[in-house]
């Protein structure tokens, strides 16, 4: 009970093993939690012995209900000084074209199960009066994303429920931050159907200094690379005729 947890949902891969990595490095406890098992035992491994943290593992689907229920009830025992809310995952595609399955699993993953990881640690974070939550959104937060249209959805909702919390927030210890990377290189395009678009990528070593960076400074929400940046705010005043214009030529080439 004593223990402080770093958690790190989507531990196995990507955004996920730089985040623990970067808080293995400043000294936390890492507990990982993904569905693959032999990736997440060797970033723990590595972990425990480049910076002698302790680790834990979790094997948990967090699309489904009922092991992300034990997952969060088993976090919320525990006393978690961060939550790195990061799993999350794609589909590249028409929407009128896409598995209903998969799409019912997206918003299970990129916004159920953050939420309620998010009610897991709350009440354990505020009775100590310190702790961080990072939820991994997206630059797909700051327009529609036609052929990405529900995960752009889905990422609009972690930056809007990120950034209200982080206001209700504010005073007592407790920092959320929401962190919108745009194209990184991890097997998330993969997983999303094409690695051959978006090939102009930043690294995820790249979004993890930005997303500590802003959270020290209480930032509500960071947008990695200067680039990306530019394109969210100018975004925002275009036409929504232009806008999705934009996103479609982006997420087709
Ligand atoms: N890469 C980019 O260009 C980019 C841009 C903006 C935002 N993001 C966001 O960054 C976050 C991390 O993605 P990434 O880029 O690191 O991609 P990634 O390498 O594909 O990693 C995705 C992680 O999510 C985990 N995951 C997927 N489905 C899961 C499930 N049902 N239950 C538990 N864990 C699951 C995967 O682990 P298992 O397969 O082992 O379960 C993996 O560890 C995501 O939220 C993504 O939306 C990425």
């Amino acid at each position: 009970m004593d223990n402080t947890w770093a958690v790190v949902t989507g531990g196995s891969s990507g955004l996920g093993v730089a985040f623990a990595e970067r808080l293995a490095a400043e000294g936390a406890d890492i507990w990982l939690a993904a569905r693959s098992e032999d990736r997440m035992q060797e970033v723990a491994q590595r972990l425990e012995h480049n910076y002698g943290v302790a680790t834990r593992i979790s094997s948990v689907d967090l699309a489904d209900a009922g092991a992300r229920a034990d997952f969060a009830a088993e976090v919320a025992e525990a006393g978690v000084s961060h939550l790195i809310n990061n799993a999350g995952f794609a589909q590249l595609g028409d929407f009128a074209g896409s598995d209903p399955r998969r799409t019912t699993e997206m918003l299970e993953l990129n916004v159920v199960a953050l939420t309620e990881l998010v009610h897991a640690v709350l009440p354990g974070m505020r009775r100590r009066g310190s702790g961080a939550i990072i939820n991994v959104a997206s630059t797909a937060a700051f327009q529609p994303t036609p052929s990405m249209t529900v995960y752009a959805a889905s990422k609009a909702y972690v930056l809007r429920f990120s950034t209200g919390l982080w206001r209700e927030l504010k005073g007592t210890g407790v920092r959320v931050i929401a962190s919108c990377p745009g194209p990184t290189e991890t097997g998330f395009w993969e997983a999303a159907g094409n690695d051959a678009v978006m090939k102009r990528r930043r690294t995820p070593e790249q979004v993890v200094d930005v997303t500590f960076e802003a959270l020290h400074k209480d930032k509500p929400f960071v947008i990695d690379g200067a680039a990306n940046r530019a394109m969210a705010f100018a975004t925002r005043l275009a036409p929504i005729g232009f806008q999705t214009k934009i996103a479609q030529l982006i997420t087709t080439h």
